[in-house]
């Protein structure tokens, strides 16, 4: 029979990472991350990543909204919405502080453990994301981050620490948040916050981003070995940033272009699911003389650490031409595309596409027949605080709902197998690319601002009642 809506089994949740929550950034014991040197941005004010943690500037991700410290009360605000499972991250300075040390430190450890136990008690399932943009700064300054390979074997010795302390708590891990991301070097913020380089500052950026991810590769595979003879049960997944690129004409030039452009985005998930490096990306590098350092072996470590799903983010779509000089407004955040006039966008240029994600679930399905779990979705507003209290986000409804119908069709139409479905930043947090608060993404309001005012308390928003909703009818009523 064919499946009519969305599986009883799914996974409705929420997401976010630990360094846009938690605070308490030298808490604990934890050491200092690479989004610990990032101050504060604005739309089109770009983040500064300063040498090290410098007096004088403003770091947001140091606070961020004190998950570290609340996390019992938001943890019950996410079960009275229904959550049946809750991503975040491990952050890695948290349990081996400069990366390379012998033994992990107890009481980050200690840490996720009773956040877990937290989640477990509700019945909710964590999620748990090994790198989302936390790796130890000292790691960047005394190794030369994953450029060198020795980083890789600290990367999967935290991951196998983790994974062996948790693995009666935690069944649903992703090895690398949005990998993908560093491929676009135009902002130095998403090579940092990926893997610690800053890959315009190299003569051959790309010969240097394509040497840090093998090894990225190579510890993701490893990782996926390992926790699988940890635990049979445990599944792994990789994890792309998908944002479908479209041709901005029907010229077969535009065409082509959009299918190269897309495979670089497909060349991280095709290594990561297939466990190979595919023709089209050896034939590039053979063009453009790139050569990466392989050791022997490494080629069936790849294929022994076939991810087990796919967890994508989905946020948007942009368009792309070949014209050399092309007409129309280009995006500032993303490399070689340009808005579409067919589509409005969010106050930061994030254009709104619910049929976009069905293209993605889609493509992501034929091209690999495994699960696709999504893991962000959302919408980036400002909110009111109306003299009641109350917040009207109308307009994230509106966005979530939409997406989750697209969901809901590539599912009964396509037959995508999806698994699970996570909104963004379901608590307000600090945003990534700009650092501000004012971006907010969640259901539950949080009473700070970029000023560095308020009390951090928490309240619900309109969206909340409509999420819990959702979740209670399972999807039926968007
Ligand atoms: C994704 C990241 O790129 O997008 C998240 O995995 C991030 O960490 C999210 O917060 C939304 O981006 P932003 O800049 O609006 O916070």
């Amino acid at each position: 029979m064919s499946q009519q809506g969305f599986p009883t089994d799914f996974l409705w949740g929420g997401a976010v990472a630990a360094h846009q929550v938690e605070g308490g950034w030298d808490q604990g014991g934890k050491g200092v991350s690479v989004v610990d040197v990032l101050t504060k941005g604005a739309h089109e004010v770009p983040r500064v990543i300063t040498e090290s943690v410098e007096a004088d500037h403003f770091y947001p991700n140091h606070e961020a909204v004190d998950f570290y410290h609340r996390y019992k009360k938001d943890i019950a605000l996410f079960a009275e919405m229904g959550f049946k499972c809750f991503r975040t991250s491990i952050a890695w300075t948290r349990i081996f502080p400069n990366g390379d040390e012998k033994e992990p430190n107890e009481a980050g450890l200690q840490f996720y453990d009773d956040m877990f136990d937290e989640l477990l008690k509700h019945g909710i399932e964590p999620v748990i994301t090994l790198s989302h943009f936390e790796m130890p700064n000292h790691l960047v300054k005394h190794y030369g981050s994953w450029l060198n390979r020795k980083v890789a074997d600290f990367f999967v010795a935290f991951s196998q620490v983790v994974m062996e302390r948790y693995k009666h708590k935690v069944k649903y891990w992703i090895t690398f948040n949005e990998i993908n991301n560093q491929r676009n070097w135009k902002l130095p913020i998403w090579g940092y916050c990926n893997s610690g380089m800053i890959y315009s500052d190299h003569g051959n950026p790309e010969q240097v981003m394509y040497q840090v991810l093998h090894h990225q590769f190579l510890a993701s595979a490893k990782v996926v070995k390992l926790g699988h003879a940890i635990n049979p049960d445990f599944k792994i997944g990789s994890m792309i940033h998908m944002m479908p690129l479209y041709p901005a004409t029907c010229h077969p030039d535009d065409v082509l272009l959009a299918q190269e452009l897309m495979r670089q985005k497909y060349l991280f998930s095709d290594v990561q699911i297939r466990g190979y490096y595919p023709s089209y990306l050896r034939k590039e590098w053979e063009r453009k003389g790139i050569a990466v350092e392989m050791q022997p072996g490494d080629e069936s470590i790849l294929r022994e650490g076939c991810a087990d799903y796919l967890a994508i983010s989905y946020y948007m779509t942009n368009i792309v031409s070949a014209k050399k000089d092309p007409d129309g407004e280009t995006t500032s955040l993303f490399e070689d595309s340009k808005l579409n006039p067919y589509l409005p966008a969010s106050d930061w240029g994030w254009q709104i596409d619910p049929d976009g994600l069905r293209v993605a679930l889609s493509d992501l399905y034929e091209r690999y027949q495994k699960p696709i779990f999504i893991v962000e979705n959302g919408f980036g507003a400002i909110d009111q605080v109306e003299d009641d209290g109350s917040i009207n986000d109308d307009y994230r409804i509106d966005y979530l709902s939409a997406h989750i119908r697209a969901v809901k069709e590539a599912i009964t139409i396509e037959g995508v197998d999806v698994m699970g479905y996570t909104p963004w930043g379901c608590i307000d947090c600090v945003s990534f690319t700009t650092g501000e608060y004012r971006k907010r993404y969640g259901f539950i309001y949080v009473d700070k601002h970029d000023d560095g005012s308020g009390t951090m308390a928490r309240s619900k928003k309109k969206s909340f009642f409509w999420y819990q909703n959702v979740i209670a009818t399972k999807g039926e009523s968007l």
